[in-house]
């Protein structure tokens, strides 16, 4: 394959392009007499889900009420399933917010049950971050509580619950939630679009198959038997003309399967993760894509060249009759080749490259954490560092030190590791140079694997940090961080 010569021509192009671009377009604002305009510019469209109305007039306030109630949903022609979903769908609204904005939610529990909102990849204010420890309650049924924050960095984030996540992220309670960088920062494209991808375990009914406690759905994590994109069992096909260019965002939402995509037909290339977008240095063009449960990919598409038709592919495994394993490609998203068209507009794609900065290149462990599971009179459950959620002591770490840390998976499952309010960089795999770029806040540890992260703690508070198998999470693969402020360590009355 011939991926380094098509990288570098398109990337010339890209360059040659961007140029004449940011002429004739921006104007540097210090020549300008003009006042600045918004750096946040315009709401840009966002195309697969229904969008949160924005009830809040102020130009920087967007303001969201979400009502959680169960609700029939009709996931294939003719079949109907009860779930749990944000305003009557599932994936809830998309909520969006611009770079520098407030964003308000009201959440409103018409469950039976106890719920929250966690906002999965937001580095906020832990008071704010949907999970129930030291004085943090959860939502009662009835009741309403408002979240309330600024969202630090752009990009592709998403919402679920924090309390029983195995049954209610099953249920359908999961929604996605952008953040729009700012104009000068965003991609030239001709659509952006979102695709949440989950999958689900239905009876032949329709209705979901109750939760087990026990085998493999607790050891490898619940695999549902239908494949859902954006809440629908069925394929939606999308059409692309010559020269269309868009920017896909993939998230996970599963309760435990690793997706693993092919593109057939595409060119595509990785522009960004969970942390955003990345710089034009990062990028690379991929033929297949990894998505552990939780994480995102930022994808730039287009069509290869003298394709007639094309597809996003699922890789799944499956079983026959006789038990025999293969795997398979399922077209999750078909793309429908429009011959006729001509864009008037050429769109230049992902063309900014947003400041990274690489904070260890492998320097030496500070810490360690092993990932593993006991069995014994207390019964099965897994372990982080030995110790089951919530018997779990508080890990305490400085706020802005440089934490090298070890995540060690002692047994055979794997497990896509999660760290609320901070962002880390994946520095090795077994070893190797890690192949997951950018800021992440979810990595995936395949069996006994080794990987090794560098986080500078930069946001204070107590943080969990957890196995994303909704089902280990819930079996006690769970524990906490406190990060301390770092006016705390200079003053001499702490703890006012
Ligand atoms: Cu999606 Cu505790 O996380
Ligand atoms: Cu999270
Ligand atoms: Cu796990």
């Amino acid at each position: 394959m011939n991926l380094t010569t098509r990288t570098s021509s398109r990337l010339l192009l890209i360059v040659l392009l961007g140029a004449v671009h940011g002429c004739a377009n921006d104007p540097s604002p210090t020549q300008s007499n003009e006042p600045a305009s918004d750096p946040r510019g315009d709401f840009r469209d966002v195309i697969g889900l229904p969008v949160a109305l924005d009830l809040d007039p102020d130009e920087r306030v967007v303001e969201y009420a979400l009502e959680i109630s169960s609700t029939t949903q009709e996931l294939l022609p003719g079949i109907f399933t009860e779930m749990w979903t944000y305003n009557g769908t599932s994936p809830g609204p998309l909520l969006r917010a611009r770079l520098g904005d407030t964003m308000r939610i009201h959440v409103t529990n018409l469950l039976e049950e106890p719920t929250t909102v966690h906002w999965h990849g937001l580095r906020i204010d832990h008071r704010m971050d949907g999970v129930v420890h030291d004085g943090l309650l959860a939502i009662q049924p009835g009741e309403t509580f408002t979240y309330e924050f600024v969202p630090p960095e752009a990009g592709t984030f998403w919402y679920h619950p924090h309390v029983r996540s195995l049954v209610q992220v099953e249920a359908g309670l999961y929604g996605m939630l952008v953040v729009q960088e700012h104009e000068a920062d965003a991609p030239d494209v001709d659509a952006d679009r979102v695709f949440v991808i989950d999958d689900i375990r239905l009876n032949a009914g329709g209705s979901i198959a109750a939760t087990s406690t026990a085998g493999m759905d607790v050891m490898h994590g619940r695999l549902g038997n239908r494949l859902l994109v954006n809440g629908s069992a069925e394929v939606t096909p999308v059409t692309f003309a010559r020269g269309q260019v868009e920017r896909w965002r993939l998230v996970n939402t599963a309760n435990a399967r690793t997706f693993t995509f092919q593109f057939d037909g595409l060119r595509v290339r990785e522009i960004g993760a969970d942390g955003g977008l990345w710089p034009q240095r990062m990028t690379r063009e991929i033929d297949e894509l990894t998505l552990p449960v939780g994480a995102r990919a930022e994808l730039e598409v287009w069509l290869a060249e003298d394709v007639t038709s094309a597809s996003l592919d699922a890789m799944v495994l499956v079983q026959d009759a006789a038990g025999n394993l293969s795997t398979e490609a399922w077209p999750l998203v078909p793309v429908e080749v429009d011959a006729e068209t001509e864009l008037e507009t050429l769109r230049i794609g992902h063309h900014a490259s947003p400041a990274f900065e690489r904070i260890s290149d492998g320097e030496a462990v500070t810490d360690s954490i092993a990932l593993s599971a006991v069995n014994d009179a207390l019964g099965f459950r897994f372990t982080v560092n030995g110790q089951s959620w919530p018997s779990v002591d508080t890990w305490s770490v400085r706020q802005n030190d440089l934490h090298v840390i070890e995540l060690k998976n002692e047994i055979g499952p794997e497990h896509p590791f999660h760290l609320h309010g901070q962002f880390f960089q994946v520095l090795s795999l077994n070893g190797q140079p890690a192949w997951e770029s950018g800021w992440r806040d979810t990595v995936l540890l395949p069996g006994m694997a080794r990987v090794v992260i560098a986080t500078r703690f930069e946001n204070p508070g107590m943080w969990m940090y957890h196995c994303h198998i909704l089902e280990h999470a819930e079996y006690g693969m769970m524990a906490m961080v406190e990060v301390v402020p770092d006016e705390a360590n200079t003053s001499t009355a702490h703890g006012q």
